[in-house]
């Protein structure tokens, strides 16, 4: 039997090695983790990860072919094959802060393999790593190997969250980066290669060089987030032009060369990677002596900046210059529908925007917990633009102005304005003339996910800004938004 160990139980490792056990009944997979309340959790009734389709894949697997641990060394001694799958977060001090990717976890990883390895090893890079991660894993585990084969394979993950399992299970492709060019690295490539062609067809399969399956990676983060930083940019020119950003995107994306995904204007793009993923390919550039290509890239985190910080102008700029004092009900904290994450959420940035306005927020997420959301928002927070400096709202300001409920209903009960911060499904059907009695007047809604129907809200008597969307009467009269 195969033995699988994956180094790192989080929104990668977990899902990604259930997939693994569940298709291929004749590999053990081992998940082991630093963390006790996450094995715990993956061991538990209650999964720390909410992502649909999650739990019965678990449940189908758990305890037969597929194991939650937090003896590493034991698991990782015996494994054929490792993945290391640990966080990779931008660097928030020392050399490159604010862009490059800290590699401390993955660099305890690799040692902790080679101190405990007693048998020739693949070690799979499933992390995102700066791309030449392969050359100094390679080096500290040759260097502590004491005779041992290690093989470095890259294999990056491309699962979204909220659709990692339909992700995992009919994936675009699957890539392999290895040592092509020798006997060792060709026979690792096909060993991987066969762990996935129990589901995956021969031809998503890709094999690659190193170099390019790791920069593949970054770039492919890079591209989908330029692609939504293009469409928001656009929504501003919309809301100063007449024309719907939707209808914009609508017939741009009818061009097969351009493609209808992934042009949903939004209030800003979120989610633990995109953002982390730009910043370390940006510090590439620049190590590599390209200026030009760095800043191009910049700007894509400059436009979803730009995005985030017009929205709350917008709101603000719309109720008379002020919201000091006004309850606004926030609806959706997460970085995106489907998931209880909220790393890099537009919506912390959203939030304090309002809070430095002095405006009472009371919050309603479908998944994110109550503790979570009073943490993200009181953690001063890293500029990656100006390294070495926070933006902070002081903890007593958090607790006084930030309510969180389990309610839409109740998170919008008398508020001067609501705003729509994810797109969960059920901000689609919420009863709005319900809500609209229940709240100040006038009325706003500023939906930053454009979920509500615009001319029905405003039949209603809302204040409707949708971003993108030929602005309200009321709202041309107010002052312009930088
Ligand atoms: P995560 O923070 O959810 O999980 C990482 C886990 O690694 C944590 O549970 C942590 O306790 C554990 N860990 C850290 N150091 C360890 C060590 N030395 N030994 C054992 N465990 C250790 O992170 P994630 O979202 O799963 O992301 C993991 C990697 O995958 C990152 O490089 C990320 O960029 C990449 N990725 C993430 C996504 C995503 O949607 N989240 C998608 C594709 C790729
Ligand atoms: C992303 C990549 O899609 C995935 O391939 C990679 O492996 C990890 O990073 P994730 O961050 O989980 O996945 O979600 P994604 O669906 O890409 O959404 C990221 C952010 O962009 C979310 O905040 C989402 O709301 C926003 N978004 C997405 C838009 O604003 N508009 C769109 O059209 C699409």
């Amino acid at each position: 039997m195969v033995k699988i160990c994956c180094i790192g139980a989080g929104y990668v490792g977990g899902p990604t090695m259930a997939v693994i056990a569940y298709k291929c009944p004749s590999v053990e997979v081992v998940v082991v983790d630093i963390s006790v309340p996450r094995i715990t959790a993956w061991n538990s009734e209650k999964l720390p990860i909410y992502e649909p389709g999650l739990d019965e894949v678990v449940k189908k697997c758990r305890g037969k072919n597929l194991f939650f641990s937090n003896e590493l060394e034991k698991h990782v001694a015996v494994a054929d094959i490792v993945f290391v799958s640990v966080n990779t977060p931008t660097k928030t001090s020392g050399l490159g802060a604010g862009k490059a990717a800290d590699l401390t976890y993955w660099e305890s990883a690799a040692r902790m393999i080679a101190d405990v390895s007693k048998s020739s090893k693949i070690v799979v890079e499933k992390s995102t790593v700066p791309v030449k991660t392969a050359e100094a894993i390679e080096k500290i585990l040759t260097h502590n190997s004491k005779g041992i084969e290690f093989q470095v394979l890259s294999n990056p993950e491309f699962l979204a969250e909220g659709t990692a399992i339909t992700n995992l299970v009919d994936p675009d492709r699957v890539l392999i980066g290895g040592r092509e060019e020798t006997p060792g690295g060709l026979k690792a490539i096909q060993t991987l290669k066969d762990i996935y062609a129990h589901w995956v067809p021969h031809e998503r399969i890709i094999c690659t060089n190193l170099w390019s399956a790791e920069l593949s990676k970054l770039a492919a983060n890079a591209f989908l987030a330029q692609r939504i930083s293009s469409v928001n940019s656009i929504s501003a020119l919309c809301e100063a032009t007449g024309a719907d950003v939707t209808q914009v995107a609508s017939a741009v994306g009818k061009d097969l060369r351009i493609g209808s995904k992934f042009l949903n204007a939004s209030v800003g793009f979120g989610g633990s990677c995109f953002q982390k993923d730009i910043l370390n390919l940006v510090y590439i550039c620049e190590c590599n002596g390209l200026p030009e290509v760095a800043n191009y890239w910049k700007q894509v985190i400059k436009i979803n900046d730009y995005q985030k910080s017009r929205f709350v102008n917008r709101l603000v700029s719309s109720m008379f210059n002020t919201v000091s004092g006004k309850k606004i009900g926030i609806l959706g904290f997460s970085f995106k529908k489907d998931t209880g994450d909220t790393r890099e959420t537009p919506a912390i940035d959203v939030c304090r925007g309002l809070l430095s306005d002095k405006a009472q927020l009371v919050i309603y997420d479908p998944q994110v917990p109550d503790a979570q959301i009073m943490k993200d928002i009181s953690t001063p927070k890293f500029d990656w633009d100006q390294p070495g400096s926070t933006i902070h709202i002081a903890e007593d300001v958090v607790k006084q102005s930030v309510k969180v409920v389990h309610d839409a209903y109740e998170a919008t009960k008398d508020a001067h304005a609501i705003c729509i911060l994810t797109e969960w499904d059920e901000f689609r059907t919420l009863d709005y003339q319900k809500i609209y009695n229940n709240m100040q007047k006038p009325a706003y809604m500023f939906d930053g996910r454009n979920v509500v129907d615009v001319a029905k809200l405003r039949q209603i008597g809302f204040i409707v800004y949708s971003i993108g969307k030929p602005l309200d009467p009321w709202l041309k009269d107010m002052p312009a938004v930088a």
